[in-house]
């Protein structure tokens, strides 16, 4: 897809691989940038006649609707808004499994009903979920995660199917560790945001399905074509 020429809607603008999205959207030159987020006041700096802001919480169905209506010549929608709770699925407590499911499969499930008959009718485009590599394998001391971001890769699989004939590319984005408040918690290697933000763009740029934007994603989906299990393992060891 033609990055330079689409009109992008981003969701989770405010922090992380959001805020570093709606930067290299800017950059780049893009038509216009519907910047998302549970929170607007904290896009005011962002704001400019090209960046317009949206309210929305994406498990929020009312909300969805009013942001399709107002975005309504979106023809790149990037599904990047994501929860994670740590813990066992065995003993964490079961609001927080449910808020990841929420909103990692379900939210994102919304988004993509909205908008993809808005994309076709505009002539086609993208839609790019943000998955992760325990979308591959789970990593069990984030299981609830694991198990959302799985049920939102195979939504990426399906979805892909069912919009090929549309002019809709589905793009799926695999993120090893990145350095956002999501993962704060952990000591670990990490990518920074605008790497992958860069990468994302790139990708979709050069029509590539399945983007593995960081250095430690790319070897990781070694392991897992070489043995999917190695990849449990080696996640397991999280
Ligand atoms: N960081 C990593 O290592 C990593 C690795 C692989 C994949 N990813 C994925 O990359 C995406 C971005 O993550 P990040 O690292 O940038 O995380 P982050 O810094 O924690 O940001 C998450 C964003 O999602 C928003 N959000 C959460 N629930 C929402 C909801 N119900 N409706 C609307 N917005 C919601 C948050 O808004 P609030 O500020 O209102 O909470 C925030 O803007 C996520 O899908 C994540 O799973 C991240």
């Amino acid at each position: 897809m033609n990055v330079e020429h689409a009109t992008v809607f981003v969701t989770g603008a405010n922090r992380g691989i959001g805020q570093a999205l709606i930067a290299e959207l800017q950059q780049r030159g893009v038509r216009r940038i519907y910047a998302a987020s549970r929170q607007p006041q904290a896009l005011a700096g962002m704001t400019s006649e090209l960046v317009v802001p949206i309210t929305l919480d994406i498990t929020n169905r009312q909300q969805v609707q009013a942001a399709v209506a107002r975005a309504s010549d979106t023809t790149m929608l990037i599904n990047n808004a994501g929860a994670l709770a740590f813990g066992s699925l065995l003993d964490s407590p079961l609001e927080l499994i449910v808020r990841d499911m929420d909103t990692n499969y379900y939210g994102t499930l919304h988004m993509v009903r909205a908008f993809a008959p808005v994309i076709a009718q505009n002539g086609g485009g993208a839609i790019v979920n943000l998955l992760t590599m325990a979308s591959l394998a789970s990593a069990p001391a984030i299981g609830g995660y694991s198990a959302s971001k799985a049920a939102a890769y195979s939504l990426t699989q399906a979805i892909r199917a069912n919009l090929r004939g549309k002019g809709i590319a589905v793009h799926g984005v695999y993120p090893g560790a990145v350095d956002t408040e999501m993962i704060a918690a952990m000591q670990m290697p990490k990518t920074s945001p605008a790497q992958v933000a860069q990468a994302i763009l790139e990708g979709v740029a050069n029509g590539v399905e399945d983007i593995y934007p960081d250095g430690m994603a790319q070897q990781l989906v070694q392991l897992w074509r070489q043995d999917p299990n190695q990849l449990a393992a080696q996640l397991a060891a999280l």
